[in-house]
């Protein structure tokens, strides 16, 4: 039949531009490189991909923002109390006076745009989609799975890249990773001892019994500047596959969140780190604190540089359900228990853009 026929050969030409695309090695910034002027089709997003909900037009509603400042004395409790409302309301907060150097913070943003202006012959090397690499590049992690690319490359390293390779880091932004890594770490556990405390529970309980953040995963992505940033997405609508996920985002802004029903921009503040719960949190919370879906708009100026550490479990097959402090016959478990493993066979089988991942473990 002929549109069957067409649609086959639509769907056929979208694989070869695809492998094409991806056989460059050279990601979205290789096509800008190259002077496109137009979205190449790969990356042209269904028409009401955009406009799925309306971008807040409330200046008022804002992404809460949390002093850090004076954890460890007289505002401890006020600290505990607003990390709490931010989880449970919004799923998302920015930190400031973290602890973190902000010259470090300017250095990781550096070293992540160095790594991707480099020579191509260099990064190429370092191109792969292979999950079991501690350290890959590679240009949508979901682009044989997604229906439409995202305006984005990405360079990821796992834990155990920092702790036991560290010379597999790529050279030119190596010393910055290892030296923010080890920062990011302690953040990390600071936060968990916030949460756990936010869950009324002690306070090493979700890093000490549920082990939340033994281990991580970074992603570094580049976005390039685009020509048409209405017709595609910097990163399509998505949860995170993390117990908690710590983000250092440049000046450019574009990451937004849907939250009533409308996408509310995430506006960089100086000196700030952006903190959202995951998926797995959510799921051992029992829903009370919020993996809330975000987005990344594709921008006309740029490029653009994010870093965002997703902290999560090491132990792949160790299962999680609601932690059993957190249920009662009048909060029943909403979750199976499900192992990391688990969830990830799951997240990688589809693209960033479909169904939440935390549904198929829904009891
Ligand atoms: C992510 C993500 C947002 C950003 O990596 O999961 O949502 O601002 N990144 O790059
Ligand atoms: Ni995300």
């Amino acid at each position: 039949m002929e549109v069957s026929d067409k649609t086959q050969s639509a769907e056929y030409n979208r694989a070869l531009e695809v492998k094409r695309f991806d056989d460059t090695k050279a990601g979205v910034k290789g096509l800008v490189d190259a002077g496109v002027g137009k979205v190449p089709k790969i990356f042209i997003a269904p028409s009401n991909d955009h406009a799925d909900f309306p971008t807040c037009q409330q200046p008022d509603l804002l992404v809460p923002v949390i002093n850090l400042g004076g954890l460890y004395s007289d505002r401890h409790k006020e600290i505990v109390n607003e990390v709490r409302i931010a989880s449970e309301k919004w799923g998302f907060f920015q930190v400031v006076n973290h602890g973190i150097p902000l010259n470090l913070l300017e250095g990781m943003i550096q070293g992540v745009k160095k790594f991707n202006e480099q020579a191509l012959e260099v990064k190429k090397q370092f191109y792969s989609r292979d999950l079991n690499r501690t350290v890959r590049f590679n240009s949508n992690y979901d682009l044989y799975q997604s229906k439409a690319a995202n305006w984005r490359d990405t360079l990821a390293f796992t834990k155990a890249a920092v702790d036991h390779d560290p010379q597999k880091l790529p050279q030119v932004c190596r010393e910055v990773t290892l030296e923010y890594a080890n920062h990011v770490v302690k953040l990390g556990d600071q936060l968990f001892g916030l949460l756990s405390e936010a869950l009324e529970l002690s306070p090493d309980y979700l890093t000490r019994e549920m082990e939340c953040a033994k281990f991580y995963t970074c992603v570094c992505h580049y976005y390039p500047v685009c020509p048409e940033p209405e017709l595609t997405l910097g990163a399509g609508k998505h949860s995170d596959p993390a117990f908690l996920t710590i983000l250092l985002q440049d000046e450019i802004g574009g990451l937004q969140i849907l939250h009533e029903n409308q996408w509310v921009n995430v506006d960089p503040i100086s000196g700030g780190l952006v903190v959202n719960i995951g998926d797995f949190l959510q799921a051992i919370s029992n829903d009370k604190l919020k993996s809330v879906q975000h987005r990344v708009l594709a921008n006309r100026v740029g490029p653009r540089v994010s870093v965002a550490y997703f902290l999560k479990g090491e132990i792949a097959t160790k299962p999680y359900g609601p932690i059993k402090e957190l249920v009662s016959d009048e909060n029943p478990p909403v979750y199976k228990e499900f192992s990391i493993e688990e969830y990830q066979g799951k997240f990688f089988s589809q693209g960033l853009d479909e169904k939440s991942t935390l549904d198929h473990f829904k009891l």
